[in-house]
């Protein structure tokens, strides 16, 4: 095993299978926690999505049958293309996602730890969506100036942590229930659209926006919008959608796409609200934003307007395609937590519940 400070940089090999994604990067990271940069040598991702579609969202046992797969056939891919370089570490998702899915990386990867003789280190799934901010599609070397609050919006978790520094992070807000994500997917559900329904919703609102469709009368709650916390709701919401369907006498295209359109809206303005509130509170240098809701355009676009109202604030999202599930941003993440901790001679363990 190597020791902290004697390497000049680091050949990572990453790993990721906490959902519907089976993906593997090897990344070059160099530098400190203060300096931090990166080069992505290859990268490959699976995804399952349209198996689960038919299922109409994740199935937990065929997640895993397909990172069972995959897993080989990504390895062989990145090797390959990275000029099969040497190894110094690999970075394994270790939660929070479905314990059967990630189960399979960790074998995985314990199992080419061996082979390769190579130390293993177990990443944090939210903090990878963190570190995406710090990823161009190559080669990065961006820096985070702290204090910095982080949003995080995928579809397991809406959180608000507020980031001392790399190591120290302390969680301000969450859901009460569902994550956004979830929330757009399970409404998406409700107007018959396909999985994962974040993207189907973002079309039609987009199109509802464009052709000015709008309804008056359908107005849905912003939730936990005047509670003095920093967490959210979106069960409500998606209820108040289900019960406007229910009024319906049947669910017509220009219904969805009012439906879309106002859901969208409820949506980012309840997130923006709760992020400003945050900003006010703390006062942060950088605002990180990270995991797969980012890829919502309407939602990146507001913001990235908060630059308007804090001038002073730093806003880093990441790039449109870095936004979901990928091992790279596992990669950045186990670099960090490598620099912050060194290594741990402790058993990876699956934990679909892992807090940051
Ligand atoms: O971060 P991610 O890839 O996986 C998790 O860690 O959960 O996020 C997936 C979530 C899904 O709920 C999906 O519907 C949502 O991100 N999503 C979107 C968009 N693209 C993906 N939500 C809203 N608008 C989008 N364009
Ligand atoms: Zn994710």
């Amino acid at each position: 095993m190597f020791k902290t400070g004697k390497l000049k940089f680091m050949i990572i090999l990453a790993i990721e299978t906490s959902c519907d994604e089976t993906a593997l990067s090897i990344v070059k990271a160099e530098g400190d926690l203060e300096s931090l940069s990166f080069k992505v040598l290859a990268s490959a991702l699976r995804s399952q999505i349209e198996m689960h579609r038919e299922y109409g969202g994740v199935v937990p046992m065929l997640a895993k049958r397909e990172h069972l797969k995959n897993l080989p056939i990504l390895y062989d891919l990145v090797t390959k293309e990275a000029g099969d370089p040497k190894i110094d570490l690999i970075v394994v998702t270790q939660g929070p996602g479905l314990e059967p899915a990630l189960w399979t990386g960790i074998k995985f990867a314990e199992n080419l730890s061996q082979k390769l003789g190579v130390p293993i280190l177990g990443a944090n799934h939210m903090e990878g969506h963190i570190a995406s901010v710090l990823l161009n599609k190559e080669e990065s070397s961006k820096e985070v100036t702290f204090p910095a609050l982080a949003l995080l919006i995928s579809g397991g978790h809406t959180e608000l942590i507020l980031m001392k520094n790399w190591a120290e992070k302390e969680k301000i807000g969450e859901t009460k229930d569902d994550a956004v994500g979830e929330a757009y997917d399970k409404v998406a559900r409700m107007l018959g659209l396909d999985y994962p329904g974040g993207p189907e919703i973002a079309r039609l609102a987009k199109q509802a926006r464009d052709g000015d469709i709008k309804n008056e009368r359908l107005r849905l709650p912003r939730p936990m919008i005047h509670s003095k916390d920093f967490n959210f709701s979106f069960s409500g919401l998606k209820t108040a959608v289900l019960y406007y369907l229910r009024t319906l006498k049947g669910i017509e295209e220009r219904d969805k796409l009012e439906v879309a359109r106002e859901f969208e809206e409820a949506v980012s303005e309840t997130i923006i609200h709760k992020t400003i509130s945050a900003i006010k509170e703390y006062g942060p240098k950088t605002l990180v934003v990270g995991g797969g809701v980012v890829s919502n355009d309407y939602l990146r676009t507001k913001i990235l307007d908060l630059k308007e109202s804090f001038s002073e604030l730093e806003i880093l999202i990441p790039e449109p395609g870095l936004t979901t599930d990928n091992a790279t941003m596992i990669a950045l993440a186990g670099y960090i937590q490598y620099l912050n901790q060194g290594l741990s001679d402790q058993k990876l363990e699956a934990i679909g519940n892992l807090p940051i």
